[in-house]
């Protein structure tokens, strides 16, 4: 039988919504952000990642997060996972929600639990498009295995924290 998990997940007392959403318009830039991510010696260690800023003048050439950055105050950066590495189950301590790109296909799952992250549980997989924005519940437990490759993924850090803006909030001012 296909387990594969619909738009809805079943957690088992109750339905939830997904943890990410997929905006309907593709960005403009991801080439021009792979290049920059390729090629900078910015590189910078954040939390057990490598990050790098992306200027307003590159960023906002996408219509997508200059819209975004009209509306909020924001950061828009490039964190690098090394090859073989692993970011362990977590909740985001500061961040409500994130705009993730993914900018190369390096062999990579990234993965949100369902229900508690007890020693087996369930999960969904963000299959991230190459070019298309995701917004990102990071409050909702999530976990990301990287194989062979360096992995590179662009993301948007909103200066509001998790009390301040929330995945649910995002999304409303999205639709
Ligand atoms: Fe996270």
């Amino acid at each position: 039988m296909n387990a594969s998990p619909p738009h809805i997940v079943d957690s088992g007392a109750s339905y939830v919504s997904l943890p990410f959403y997929e905006l309907p318009v593709r960005s403009v830039i991801a080439d021009k952000l792979f290049n920059f991510a390729t090629t900078t010696g910015e590189w910078k260690p954040y939390y057990n990642f490598h990050a790098v800023q992306v200027s307003f003048d590159l960023a906002f050439e996408d219509p997508v997060l200059y819209t975004l950055g009209m509306k909020h105050k924001l950061a828009v950066g490039i964190i690098r996972l090394d090859p073989y590495t692993t970011y362990d189950w977590h909740i985001d301590t500061r961040r409500g929600v994130a705009v993730n790109m993914l900018l190369n296909n390096a062999k990579s799952n990234c993965l949100f639990s369902v229900g508690e992250t007890e020693a087996t549980h369930g999960f969904v997989e963000l299959k991230y498009r190459l070019g298309s924005y995701y917004l990102f519940n990071n409050q909702v437990p999530h976990m990301v295995i990287n194989f062979s490759e360096s992995r590179y993924m662009m993301s948007v850090e909103f200066e509001a924290d998790k009390n301040e803006l929330t995945f649910d909030q995002l999304m409303r001012g999205m639709k």
